[in-house]
């Protein structure tokens, strides 16, 4: 019996952290190994995921990595686009004390700087009653309990127990979102604004954001679970985006669906107003595998 990292299902935190890294092209696995080896086990209440990129999930986990995992690559639809931006290493911490997490990021930091240089370093937090900074909540569709898991690990073979992860950073125009009435941006997103009730029938568009992500291939529901988290400062915000799931596919679908590359060519009315300028697939090994890896020094 494989056991996922805890980070991914403990839902009760304040405070997080994205850190993504490349590999420098002089690395080797075995620096790698022992930098990763020297980077200290969660502490404190600090939940702490590691996940790799496709090709050095490979790399590293040989045939313990999925098959099938793949870069993200640029996608392009009729008004929209999503960048290519295929990093190595995930870190993405969290907990309820930002000194904590800060500590942690500064050791992994100091540790990887030998070996990988950071492409996103980010910090993020739980905004109200979960909500994202356009004021709605985020989240409510997600799965719960006990239904988490099938939706976010894979079940068998030699991955059992690990999961596909995607990250994506978004940035919102805030303003211009905020300025139209109430009821246009509940056509946007799907959902009433204070109630968080899902609209139907003729209410709901077409190219609202539940529309395209609420979708069904072959009668099977392509759930995700999602731990997307705010950031922002006075001039910059947006949604750090987070997702596990059993299969890439179900990530891949949602975001073609949002950028219309579908044969509707219908796109998110969201992506008007909120922008991706980042998007990586990664692979996180259950915590045995991680150790095995990591006990190999
Ligand atoms: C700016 C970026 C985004 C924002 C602000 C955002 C916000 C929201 C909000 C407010 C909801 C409705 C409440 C809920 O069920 O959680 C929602 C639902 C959802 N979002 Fe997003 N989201 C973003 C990006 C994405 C991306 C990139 C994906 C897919 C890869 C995605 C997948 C989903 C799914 C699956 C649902 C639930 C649909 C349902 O079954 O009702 N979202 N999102």
């Amino acid at each position: 019996m494989t056991t996922p990292q805890a980070a991914i299902f403990t839902e009760t935190s304040q405070h997080f952290y994205f850190l993504e890294y490349k590999l420098k092209s002089s690395f080797s696995v075995e620096k790698l190994i022992s930098s990763l080896s020297n980077i200290p086990k969660e502490k404190n209440g600090t939940l702490q995921l590691i996940a790799f990129g496709p090709q050095l999930s490979k790399q590293l986990l040989k045939d313990r990595s999925p098959e099938d995992l793949h870069d993200m690559t640029a996608l392009k639809g009729p008004l929209y686009s999503m960048p290519e931006q295929q990093n190595d290493l995930l870190f993405w911490l969290h907990g309820n004390d930002m000194s904590d997490i800060y500590d942690q990021v500064l050791v992994i930091q100091k540790t990887m700087k030998n070996v990988a240089t950071i492409e996103l370093d980010q910090s993020a937090f739980t905004y109200h009653d979960s909500r994202d900074l356009t004021g709605f909540e985020d989240g409510t569709a997600n799965p719960k309990d006990d239904s988490r898991y099938p939706i976010a690990l894979i079940s068998e073979g030699n991955s059992e127990g690990g999961s596909y992860v995607f990250t994506q950073k978004w940035e919102h125009d805030l303003d211009s979102f905020l300025e139209l009435p109430v009821n246009q941006q509940e056509k946007i997103i799907g959902r009433t604004k204070i109630e968080n009730v899902e609209l139907s029938g003729d209410d709901m568009p077409k190219n609202s954001h539940v529309s395209r992500t609420d979708v069904k291939v072959n009668g099977e529901a392509m759930k995700i679970y999602r731990r997307s988290a705010p950031y922002g400062n006075s001039t910059s915000k947006g949604l750090m985006f987070l997702c596990f799931a059993c299969d890439q596919s179900r990530i891949q679908i949602q975001l073609e669906r949002m950028v219309g590359i579908t044969n509707d060519q219908i796109s998110d009315h969201l992506m008007k107003y909120s922008s991706p300028v980042s998007g990586s697939y990664w692979y996180a090994p259950p915590t045995d595998t991680l150790a095995q890896l990591l006990n190999t020094q």
